[in-house]
């Protein structure tokens, strides 16, 4: 108390913008890379320029105005293409943004990503990170160096959001575009178009106006949402996925069993429906404790309990391949696993 009375009536002799700058929340932008970091040589191109060209630096000097609400600092996580992600960034990501929210003086985090993969790791956040402290995941579908290029406003609208009280306890959120997303049900729907992410079933829940956020709702908690603790964890399993059509052969599903894979996603055709030619494989490998998710190439909708395999519930197969790794590293086996998809 007393030390807030003098720096209080310090602040009152160096002038008000002064405590305005002391009283700024403090928000860390983790970068990655991606197309936000992207450049070319021309300024009309999206599609052959080069991901991952700027450092966090050059992206925070590009939007000077955030200084005008948040006192921000950046970490180079990576300099990729959002494929180049893996699960070793992940792990390290998510420790460090665990260690930087439970200082008292960490108001939320934000990850500047490219947007292929953005939502496997929105959703790797989602799952993992243990604070109530806003985590805003931010992207871009044009270069930095495009005409009407977006990454700089979406970045604004991003440590805006991390920095507002009423964006705590939603869970990891996507920023892009003008709207909110929630990282659990979000994914990529076009791949080129700025208006690009989505959860076409559960909608947005929020979004900005002249980078000022708004909400719809409450925060609120979707139903049966799993949290893992990575605290301990140091390496993750292999799991692959699978892409199901007519005429699959079941010989990838046993390569990839005999290539080490310790679970097996299949973005199956409908309901998660695989070939009749291929139960068996699937029936042995479950039957040798290597589970089987069967999820569904159709963009939304439910997967429902399998006989032979489990059903991936409202996860789409990137989102399952992150749940069986997550529960995998946790040691758990095909009954408890089988809990983390069925939703309803
Ligand atoms: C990437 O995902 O790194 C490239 C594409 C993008 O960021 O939009």
């Amino acid at each position: 108390m007393k030390i807030k009375t003098v720096v209080l009536a310090i602040a009152c002799l160096m002038g008000s913008s002064w405590v305005q700058a002391a009283e700024q929340p403090h928000v860390t932008i983790y970068a990655t890379g991606g197309t936000i970091a992207g450049a070319s040589k021309s300024n009309i191109d999206s599609t052959d320029y080069k991901a991952g060209s700027l450092g966090v630096d050059k992206l925070i000097q590009a939007v000077p105005e955030i200084k005008q609400f948040a006192d921000v600092s950046g970490v180079q996580i990576a300099n990729v293409g959002s494929p180049d992600v893996n699960q070793k960034t992940l792990l390290s990501m998510t420790k460090a943004i665990n260690k930087d929210l439970a200082k008292p003086s960490t108001h939320g985090v934000v990850v500047t990503h490219g947007t292929d993969t953005l939502e496997e790791t929105a959703f790797f956040l989602d799952m993992t990170v243990n604070s109530d402290k806003p985590v805003v995941i931010v992207g871009a579908m044009r270069p930095a160096t495009a005409i009407s290029a977006d990454g700089a406003m979406n970045l604004y609208d991003a440590v805006k959001l991390a920095s507002v009280d009423a964006a705590k306890g939603r869970g990891a959120m996507v920023a892009m575009n003008d709207r909110i997303s929630p990282a659990y049900y979000v994914t990529k729907t076009n791949t080129h178009a700025v208006e690009t992410f989505a959860a076409p079933e559960q909608g947005y829940i929020g979004g900005f106006i002249s980078g000022q956020p708004y909400f719809y709702y409450a925060d609120t908690k979707p139903i049966n949402k799993p949290h893992f603790d990575i605290t301990n964890v140091t390496t993750l399993p292999k799991v692959v996925i699978l892409y199901s059509y007519q005429d699959q052969s079941g010989e990838l599903l046993k390569d990839a069993i005999k290539d080490g894979a310790k679970g097996i996603v299949i973005a199956g055709t409908g309901d998660g429906s695989t070939p009749s030619w291929i139960q068996d494989t699937i029936k042995q490998a479950m039957k040798d404790g290597i589970p089987v998710v069967v999820a569904s190439r159709v963009p939304t909708g439910y997967v429902s309990t399998h006989e032979n395999a489990i059903g991936s519930g409202f996860y789409n197969p990137q989102k399952s391949k992150i749940i069986l790794e997550l529960a995998l590293a946790k040691g758990e086996k095909i009954p408890q696993i089988r809990h983390y998809f069925a939703q309803l």
